[in-house]
């Protein structure tokens, strides 16, 4: 039996969320620069939206570049953003024939022209695409998206278009960058680190966390299969008790 057959089609996640690292130590330990990690991290990329529209995920968010990325040695934020719109410009045509629509999440006013330019472009030639969604988290980082929805909030609380006792769950996810996506139900980080890095903090509330030694230049479909196998093992009880689940599956079945 394969690694995919082993996987459930019917308890899929529904959005999957992956911290894309290890670019930079996975090129030093072949001896190159940090770019020629970025180039071939891009092989992933296409191997892993692949297999996610294979399966039939809904949402894919990749974290391909944070805010706290602008403040790395120019010549790797140069040769990254040339990278990240190249590489999406080339893939648009993939991306209609596998019927993928994107999405970009993150502060796009730091972005060069030519690369906002690039992906406007992008968004609205994939815009009528109606299977997976992938959501590319460029220039992102949760405190931004959070500052910025406070924001908005604050003002439109002053317009008079929302009452402070209005302000709920749902209306802050409005507000959101994510506010068209489900919550991510399972976020991979590769590389080995074991932290969030200023990603998803209020969307990740009650996702299983999943976290690899895989450099993401060397993360294929095999390596997501074992990540939603062993998220296919997880018990999700938000909060309640095991038998409470158990009880609760009893009755769906039933
Ligand atoms: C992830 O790889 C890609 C980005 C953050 C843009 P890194 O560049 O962080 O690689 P490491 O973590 O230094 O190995
Ligand atoms: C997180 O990785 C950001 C992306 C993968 C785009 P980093 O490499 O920037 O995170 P830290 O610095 O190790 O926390
Ligand atoms: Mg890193």
């Amino acid at each position: 039996m394969s690694l995919k057959e082993k996987i459930d089609i019917n308890r899929l996640p529904r959005h999957i969320a992956i911290i894309m690292d290890g670019n930079g130590r996975w090129a030093k330990e072949q001896g190159q620069d940090r770019l020629f990690g970025h180039f071939h991290g891009v092989e992933s990329v296409r191997n892993i939206v692949e297999g996610c529209a294979e399966l039939g995920i809904g949402y894919l968010t990749l974290y391909a570049f944070s805010t706290e990325n602008w403040d790395r040695p120019v010549e790797e934020v140069t040769g990254l953003m040339e990278l990240l719109v190249d590489t999406i410009r080339k893939e648009v045509a993939t991306l209609n024939k596998n019927n993928i629509k994107l999405h970009v999440i993150g502060d796009l006013n730091m972005l060069p022209d030519y690369a906002r330019n690039e992906l406007k472009e992008a968004l609205d030639e994939t815009s009528h695409n109606t299977g997976l969604n992938l959501v590319m988290a460029l220039s992102y980082s949760s405190r931004w998206e959070i500052v910025n929805a406070i924001k908005n909030i604050a003002a439109d609380v002053k317009a008079g278009k929302l009452q402070p006792y209005e302000i709920d769950q749902d209306s802050i996810k409005d507000y959101l960058a994510t506010k068209e996506f489900p919550d991510p139900e399972l976020m991979i980080r590769t590389s080995g680190e074991y932290r969030i890095s200023n990603f998803l903090l209020y969307q990740l509330a009650y996702a299983e966390l999943y976290f690899t030694q895989v450099r993401w230049p060397d993360f294929r479909k095999e390596n997501l299969y074992e990540a939603i196998i062993d998220f296919q093992q997880r018990e999700r009880r938000f909060g309640k008790t095991g038998e409470q689940i158990s009880q609760q599956e009893k009755t769906a079945i039933s």
